[in-house]
């Protein structure tokens, strides 16, 4: 587990570029955090350091969007998901277990239906506006290795 203290909007894209460019396929990224957090805008920046040049918005009438970068990339956002049987359409298992890295706002929602090893990131207002606490934790080797190269503990 690991946890840092980001201050302002810039490094907060610094963290989320650094991330994406560690990430590898079949990376599974589960971002935790309360309305308006910045899990799409963590996303974005996740998505850059993968190298997707598309511009990345959140899936809102769909539950996931794909983008290729270095990777395919899913970015899913269960917030309005009031079905899990949404889900199973999506044949969402087939993302989880692929190649792709996954990138899932309000991960939390579809904890159960999430593989066990994955990176959860939980992302917090801080003490001042654009102050932002993110947290790092979940079970597996990508985990610790991630939580390694990150320099963050
Ligand atoms: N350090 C920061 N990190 C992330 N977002 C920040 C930061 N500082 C300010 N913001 C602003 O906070 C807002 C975060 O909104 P964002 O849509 O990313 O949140 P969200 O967690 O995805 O919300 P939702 O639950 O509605 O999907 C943006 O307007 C962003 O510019
Ligand atoms: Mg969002």
């Amino acid at each position: 587990m690991g946890k840092i203290i980001l201050k302002g909007l810039e490094e907060t894209e610094e963290f989320g570029e650094k991330l994406g460019s560690l990430l590898k396929p079949g990376d599974i990224v589960s971002l935790i955090g309360d309305l308006g957090a910045g899990k799409t805008t963590l996303t974005k920046s996740i998505g850059k350091g993968l190298g997707i040049e598309d511009y990345i918005t959140s899936p809102t009438f769909t539950l996931v969007n794909e983008y290729k970068g270095k990777y395919w990339v899913y970015h899913f956002d269960v917030y309005r998901l009031d079905n899990i049987e949404e889900l199973d359409d999506l044949g969402f298992d087939e993302y989880f277990y692929s190649n792709g890295v996954s990138i899932i706002e309000w991960g939390d929602r579809i904890e159960k239906f999430l593989p066990k090893e994955k990176i959860n990131i939980q992302i917090e207002k801080g003490k001042e506006l654009d102050d932002r606490i993110v947290t790092i934790f979940g079970e597996g080797n990508r985990l610790e290795e991630l939580v390694k190269e990150l320099n963050i503990n």
